[in-house]
């Protein structure tokens, strides 16, 4: 029994943990993890307080998958719900769809009566503003050129929440939620929406997840690609150090070399990966008594 997360997911792990302890199975217990951040003000890059798009927008990305049947379901580019993730969970379970976007992401939100939120809190506008102060007015080539470099800074425009699970009877399940990149063009999706990019799991071999520039990840399939890497017998730690390494060739600027993930083993090992030294990433199973948090291998690329 296993709850694997990006740093800012250990509020999930410790809002879960007794449930999970006591018997909530996989699925649930990333959906329900994902809340606890979702609904946490002081995280910009998840759910409400998330930093919103280039129209001052907070667009929701999120995506749910089940290790055991492979089934997922995932939402892009939604507006006013405050939980992506199960509207994403909804997805997989009711329609015959994996991936909705945009209005009709919204429509069948309101369809499935998804609870509404206003997401945009004081702090992320201020945030929106100050940045958009740089830009010059109205859309042009030149507009677009600022707002990549505002999309840019890891400082602001980067996060994500991940979480991975294997429950008390072996199921296996992940979790990944986003408000994307801050000051993001509108419409814009990321990793974290897409299944192998942002994130994969098969109880077969493993789970992953992405959080930093998912450009990167979208190119590279990299969730998919790291339980590939277990499937052929790599250990979550030489999964994740391989696929982070895979990404060194990809033509893009150094300062947006951002990538983290977290991989867990069909045995319940787990590592996680990134191109940040200084990043961490949280974890606990049944020997732990409380919520672990580790620094992540880094890797050079
Ligand atoms: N990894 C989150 C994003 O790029 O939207």
């Amino acid at each position: 029994m296993i709850l694997v997360s990006s740093a800012n997911g250990a509020i999930g792990i410790d809002g879960v943990w007794k449930h999970f302890s006591e018997g909530l199975d996989a699925l649930s217990a990333v959906e329900r993890a994902t809340w606890f951040v979702e609904d946490n003000e002081e995280d910009n890059s998840v759910g409400r307080g998330g930093l919103p798009n280039l129209d001052g927008e907070v667009e929701l990305d999120a995506s749910i998958m089940d290790g055991t049947t492979r089934s997922a379901g995932a939402v892009a580019g939604l507006k006013g719900y405050r939980h992506p993730i199960s509207v994403a969970r909804a997805v997989m379970e009711i329609s015959p769809h994996v991936l909705i976007v945009g209005e009709g992401a919204a429509r069948f939100a309101k369809e499935i009566g998804a609870e509404r939120a206003d997401l945009l809190t004081e702090k992320a506008a201020k945030i929106w503003r100050e940045g958009l102060e740089s830009l010059p007015e109205g859309l042009s080539g030149e507009i677009l050129k600022k707002a990549k470099a505002l999309t840019q800074d890891p400082d602001k425009a980067v996060g994500t929440v991940n979480f991975l699970a294997i429950d008390s009877k072996g199921k296996m399940a992940s979790a990944v939620s986003t408000s994307g990149w801050a000051w993001k063009w509108p419409g814009r999706a990321g990793d974290s929406p897409v299944i192998g990019a942002g994130n994969y799991c098969d109880a077969r071999f493993g789970a992953a997840a992405c959080t930093g520039f998912g450009e990167l990840s979208l190119r590279a399939s990299t969730a998919r690609t790291i339980v590939s890497y277990l499937s052929q017998g790599a250990t979550p730690e030489e999964a994740g150090v391989r696929a982070l390494l895979d990404l060194k060739d990809l033509d893009v600027d150094p300062s947006s070399m951002i990538m983290h993930s977290v991989i867990i083993g069909a045995d319940g090992s787990h590592a996680a990966v990134s191109t940040d030294e200084k990043a961490l990433y949280a974890w606990r199973d049944e020997s732990c008594s409380s919520t672990q948090i580790e620094r992540r291998i880094h890797v050079a690329v």
